[in-house]
């Protein structure tokens, strides 16, 4: 997202994030942020060409497809922003330019196409778990296009996921905000509401992983304190430690980490 102030969207860039996204995860010997240099197929495990689902263009087509996708991307057109972007996706999923890590990297897209383009300010929209709960309709919607031209279905069912995905982010940031005000009455309850207390409360928002240093260093208060801080939110059953050493310790926002994991 930084990135875009000043490097254009583009080929290039989906291959940074590709390079990026690939670190130390399935699939990082196959050319991260590379294109293909070799025919790959898609289907289950264990297809082969021949039983495949589905044979993306080789290597060369998929390389000039990429070209008219990158085209298409800074195209001005009437097409609303939505359907844009289910044609993306669906287009980017059949080109599989990549020969792993092609779902993984297309699922971001999404998020950062509505980022690139203005319509989110944060990366707020993911639709991954609505494709995973929906994994075999979504294949076959994929595959119906590729095979009969059905692209209304598909966006239609793509439309289907950002409604249904806006409307679970609204509901889990509703739940991360009563669970606040849940923990602010505890430390009301237990007599323990003081400022630096709550600041500490807010920040685990943004960094629900902490050390005491963090805390330290967000709250501007002594090692100490902060130390005696943590604890209390420890005691509180607010904060967890997670390391089990005794050294270096680090506090996990349990509660609300829970709420964002999710169905993944
Ligand atoms: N049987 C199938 N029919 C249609 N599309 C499929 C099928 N199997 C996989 N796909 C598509 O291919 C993608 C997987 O491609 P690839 O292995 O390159 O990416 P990945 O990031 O490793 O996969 P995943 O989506 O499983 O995390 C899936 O996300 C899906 O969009
Ligand atoms: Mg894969």
């Amino acid at each position: 997202m930084k990135r875009l102030d000043e490097f254009p969207m583009s080929i290039r860039l989906i291959k940074e994030i590709h390079a990026i996204l690939m670190e130390g995860v399935r699939g990082n010997d196959k050319t991260p942020g590379e294109f293909k240099k070799s025919q790959n197929w898609i289907g289950p495990a264990g297809s082969t060409p021949s039983t495949a689902s589905f044979i993306p263009p080789p290597p060369k087509e998929a390389m000039d497809a990429m070209g008219a996708l990158e085209l298409y991307l800074h195209k001005n057109t009437e097409v609303p922003l939505l359907v844009s972007c289910a044609l993306v996706h669906y287009q980017f999923e059949t080109i599989h330019p990549f020969l792993d890590g092609n779902g993984r990297l297309d699922r971001l897209l999404i998020t950062f196409y509505l980022y690139w383009k203005k319509a989110l300010q944060h990366p707020t929209l993911y639709l991954s778990y609505y494709f995973k709960m929906h994994r075999q309709e979504y294949y076959d919607r994929l595959n119906l296009v590729r095979d009969k031209g059905d692209y209304e279905q598909w966006v239609i069912f793509f439309l289907k996921g950002v409604i249904w995905t806006c409307e679970s982010a609204l509901q889990t940031i509703k739940k991360a905000l009563q669970l606040q005000e849940d923990h602010k009455k505890r430390l009301i309850k237990e007599k323990l509401s003081t400022p630096y207390a709550v600041a500490l409360l807010g920040y685990l928002i943004e960094k629900p992983h902490l050390s005491i240093k963090d805390a330290a260093s967000h709250l501007n208060i002594s090692y100490q304190s902060a130390k005696t801080l943590t604890h209390q939110l420890v005691n509180l059953e607010i904060l967890k430690e997670t390391t089990g050493k005794r050294r270096d310790k680090r506090y996990s926002y349990w509660e609300y980490l829970d709420l964002l994991s999710e169905g993944t």
